[in-house]
């Protein structure tokens, strides 16, 4: 497989919604993970919490339970990989710096890192999506995730079936970013 650049990776991400059932390689899930662990983080506390489930009959409780109805999201049916995405919630800088300065780094770090995974996995062939519309009682219950982790997302994770938008729907540049001088 060539390598691609950096852009054509931000280009070529997208939100994945329907998934070939066959499993992802454990090499190709490794090298996903490492790159999630390799994203900057605030005091370089590395907040981030993944759980990576492959496991068929985990994988059939969260999609009837966390994503039954009335949450949609029903591509998980397909998707052979989910990813916990979670937050230590006890780390010092992320207890003491947002008291002071009301940012809520762990949150921000996560987010970072779970780019950097999906950068990563798009650059294997793989596709993902990140799914902030679950029921997230049932799934700490499920995951039974230790109480100190806080469960801030899920991510499917597979090879796809459908092919990428054409073009990116985003707001013109200049909406969103002003160059101050
Ligand atoms: C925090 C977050 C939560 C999201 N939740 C969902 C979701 O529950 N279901 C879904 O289909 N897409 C979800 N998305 C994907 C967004 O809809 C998608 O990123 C956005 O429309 C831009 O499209 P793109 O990712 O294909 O570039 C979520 C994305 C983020 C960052």
């Amino acid at each position: 497989m060539t390598k691609k650049n950096i852009l054509s990776l931000f280009t070529d991400r997208y939100s994945c919604r329907a998934y070939d059932i066959r499993p992802v390689e454990k090499e190709k899930l490794d090298a996903v993970m490492a790159a999630a662990c390799m994203a900057p983080s605030a005091c370089n506390k590395q907040p981030w919490r993944y759980f990576v489930i492959t496991e068929t009959k985990l994988l059939d409780e969260l999609r009837q339970k966390a994503f039954g109805p009335p949450v949609s999201n029903k591509f998980v049916k397909e998707a052979p990989v989910l990813i916990a995405v979670g937050v230590k919630k006890d780390l010092v800088v992320h207890g003491i710096v947002p008291a002071i300065k009301g940012i809520p780094y762990q949150f921000i770090d996560v987010g970072i890192s779970t780019d950097h995974l999906m950068l990563q996995a798009t650059e294997l062939g793989l596709a993902t999506c990140w799914l902030g519309w679950f029921n997230i009682k049932a799934a700490e219950k499920i995951l039974k995730l230790p109480s100190d982790i806080k469960l801030c997302g899920l991510i499917s994770l597979g090879y796809p079936k459908d092919e990428p938008p054409q073009e990116k729907q985003r707001r013109p540049v200049n909406d969103t970013v002003r160059f101050i001088t």
